[in-house]
């Protein structure tokens, strides 16, 4: 499992007291314990909460204004429509109080995936993604992400790494450049479809629940687009578990999500790892220490895979 480090986020302390108050008249019961998760990068409200008759709910909250409302606002309005058997918690409801917005979630209990080559976690995951992707997103799902357009269909860097090279460039990454330009430059073209695509699928954005299994959490990126974005995003965090390169390589040409349009899922590993390689080397955001980092191994991890694809 890739190891991100804990983000400085609002507690729920930090919560305004109507909020606090109208989710615990909602819920009906005072809340005796907030466990804030480790991992992920937002600065919002991310808690469990434990109410006084031991029932946990997962709560998202952060002042109105706040662009991480939005997100929350389209998490929501996802789970609410994604179809039965979607590996995704279900919305419980959404509150609004001095100018806070709250996102109530049910709580999934475990850990979560371990990514390595010795967990059963991977071919889980890799099930549930066939699942997921095997055909059209529904239309209240459709509908629901249709303002929103697609993170991944933007994803670029290489271009710009060619127009002014920077001097820690990798010399085997440098000599390529003009090729992953390239190959980048087709993926926008590619990036449309009527699959659901969670759009942030790593380990931290799983949880191994007991009576569920695996479960993807953080719905905040969803959109529609082609079969292969989740299943390529999940590639290089594979290798960052431990896995071979050569044997990720080796399941995105057999894999149903990827395997059905070899062209775009190399186009958009391109796009991505171009994307990572561009932005870990810009100044690490405020309350995020740990994500120029990660970007930099995730781009290693996902440029490894890559070259086999391209050999
Ligand atoms: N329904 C849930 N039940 C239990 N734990 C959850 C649930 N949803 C998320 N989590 C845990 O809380 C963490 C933060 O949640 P989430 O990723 O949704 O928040 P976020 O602020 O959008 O994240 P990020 O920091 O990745 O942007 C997750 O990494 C996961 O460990
Ligand atoms: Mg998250």
């Amino acid at each position: 499992m890739s190891a991100l480090p804990p983000a400085g986020r609002l507690q729920w302390t930090d919560v305004p007291a109507p909020l606090r108050t109208r989710l615990e008249a909602v819920l009906e019961a005072p809340v005796t314990d907030a466990v804030t998760p480790a991992g992920g990068f937002g600065h919002q409200l991310a808690a469990a909460l434990t109410l006084a008759d031991g029932r946990r709910f997962f709560v998202k909250a952060a002042p109105t204004d706040d662009p991480l409302t939005a997100a929350n606002l389209h998490e929501g309005a996802v789970l609410a429509s994604l179809p039965p058997g979607a590996p995704a918690p279900d919305l419980v409801g959404i509150h609004h109080a001095a100018d806070w917005t709250a996102v109530v979630i049910a709580h999934l209990d475990g850990p979560h995936p371990d990514l390595s080559p010795d967990s059963s976690d991977p071919g889980q995951i890799w099930s549930l993604l066939d699942k997921l992707t095997s055909s059209p997103a529904p239309p209240p799902y459709t509908a629901a992400v249709a303002t929103t357009p697609s993170g991944a269909a933007g994803l670029h860097g290489w271009a710009v790494l060619l127009a002014n090279p920077p001097g820690d460039l990798d010399p085997g990454v440098r000599h390529r450049l003009h090729e992953l330009a390239e190959l980048e430059a087709t993926w926008p073209a590619l990036a449309h479809g009527d699959r659901i695509v969670h759009g942030d699928l790593r380990a931290d954005n799983m949880v191994r629940d007991h009576d569920r299994g695996v479960t993807f959490v953080d719905w905040a990126h969803a959109t529609t687009g082609p079969a292969c974005i989740d299943a390529v995003s999940l590639a290089p965090q594979l290798v960052l578990a431990g896995h071979t390169p050569k044997d990720i390589a080796r399941l995105l040409d057999e894999h149903p999500a990827t395997a059905t349009d070899p062209l775009a899922s190399t186009a958009f590993l391109a796009a991505l790892t171009g994307h990572w390689h561009r932005n870990a080397r810009k100044p690490a955001p405020p309350g995020a220490p740990g994500l120029r980092a990660y970007q930099h191994r995730a781009a290693a991890a996902g440029l490894a895979v890559l070259g086999h694809r391209l050999n």
